[in-house]
């Protein structure tokens, strides 16, 4: 007997990158560290596997009295919380609009309030086709209609035609569609789209909303915002949400898991931008009420923490440890980079992240082999993730040569 509604049940199928994660610790136990290349889950390990958590965090966190870290937050966020993130998210870029923040629990909060408020029951939305499938999810969870285009051309630029086609398609019988756009330091692939390419789906964008019975939602999921440039280069898109026409509503989903590595703490916002007050104001009440209704208010410590690390010492402390983490990515993925060409191994272009691709019709299978070899990598229908953000580079020409093996 089923006792849950029908649209809350759901198989209990085990989360894959989860599930390997289990499997590769398993065979540490069993073979030794030495022997075994995990290369799966998302969370920045240094070379000898340990969590990487940055010592300018946990300092401030240290230092937040008891009564800072147990109080409620205000539902919307801190105040100093929400001016200071928008500060640092923008930076020199900050569009020419109206601009609102709400705290949420991590990114996941804020793409999950978004679905909820910008678009309706079987309404699409649009999402490129390598990507984190939490989108998917949330989806089903909302009835929304997740459906995606081809994230790439031949030669691996964004394929703005498929987008084109995919919007026109929905909104050939719908007046409501967001576009997802994860980006930069794409997750699973590593990409990020070049300004260029950002001007191709602006323009797009404004064209379909000459249409003003049209509503579309931009939603830019910047998770790995931290890791994708030298800190400007990677923002400057964001100055192009200026003037939108206002059936256009932007929200870009700030989080504080991996530019603070603060995972486990869960705390991010989502940022409107909009050219139209009314629905920067729409923007700020729907989400607050959404937050009422769903987790209250989000955790206050990473909220205290995020404003004390904007400033002074605090933050060149913040700063250092950014670079040596993005410093430790970028060997790995250049040590990546030159095995792969060197095998003759194809992998989608990287510009920062967390994760790097080598796209394959045939990742589970090829999964499945690397298994027996000790070596653990994320299968997708497109290919194989490949987590830097937890890989030595000194293993990186073993994981290649292993999977060169099979490909
Ligand atoms: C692409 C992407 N977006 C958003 C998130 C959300 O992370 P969090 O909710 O921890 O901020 C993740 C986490 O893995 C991610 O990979």
């Amino acid at each position: 007997m089923t006792m849950t509604i029908k649209s809350a049940t759901w198989s209990n199928e085990p989360d894959l990158a989860f599930d390997m994660k289990r499997k590769a610790e398993e065979a540490c136990k069993i073979y030794g560290d030495d022997q075994v290349i995990n290369s799966v889950l998302g969370t920045l390990a240094d070379d000898e596997g340990r969590i990487i958590a940055f010592p300018s965090v946990y300092k401030a966190l240290d230092e937040l009295s008891k009564g800072e870290i147990a109080s409620y937050a205000p539902i919307e966020g801190d105040r100093e919380y929400l001016d200071k993130l928008i500060d640092i998210l923008f930076d020199d870029y900050k569009p020419d609009a109206y601009i609102r923040a709400v705290s949420s629990p991590g990114g996941t909060g804020a793409i999950r309030s978004a679905l909820w408020s910008y678009v309706d029951k079987g309404d699409p939305v649009l999402c490129h086709n390598y990507c984190w499938g939490v989108y998917k999810t949330m989806c089903q969870e909302f009835c929304r209609d997740f459906r995606t285009y081809e994230f790439f051309n031949e030669d691996f630029s964004f394929n703005i035609d498929d987008l084109a086609a995919r919007l026109d398609e929905a909104l050939s019988d719908r007046d409501r569609t967001a576009i997802i756009i994860n980006s930069p330091a794409n997750n699973p692939t590593g990409y990020s789209l070049s300004d260029r390419e950002w001007d191709l789906v602006i323009d797009l964008l404004k064209d379909r909303a000459r249409d003003k019975d049209k509503k579309l939602t931009l939603l830019v999921d910047v998770a790995y915002l931290e890791y994708a440039g030298d800190g400007k280069s990677q923002r400057e898109f964001f100055t192009k949400f200026t003037n939108l026409p206002e059936n256009i509503m932007v929200v870009v989903c700030f989080s504080m898991s991996k530019a603070y590595t603060a995972y486990g703490m869960r705390c991010g916002a989502a940022v409107g931008i909009s050219s139209s007050q009314k629905a920067i104001e729409d923007f700020e009440n729907s989400f607050t009420h959404t937050a009422r209704a769903n987790w209250s208010n989000v955790n206050h410590a990473p909220q205290k923490i995020l404003v004390k690390l904007s400033q002074g010492q605090d933050l060149e402390a913040y700063k250092k440890d950014l670079e040596e983490a993005k410093d430790l990515l970028t060997k790995r993925a250049e040590v990546f980079i030159r095995e792969a060409r060197q095998n003759n191994i194809r992998t989608i272009p990287y510009f920062g992240g967390f994760f790097a691709f080598i796209p394959t019709d045939r990742a589970f299978e090829i999964s499945d082999k690397l298994e027996k070899d000790h070596i653990f990598v994320l299968p997708q229908s497109k290919g194989l993730r490949i987590a830097l953000c937890r890989t030595p580079a000194r293993l990186i020409p073993d994981l290649v040569q292993g999977i060169k093996k099979y490909l």
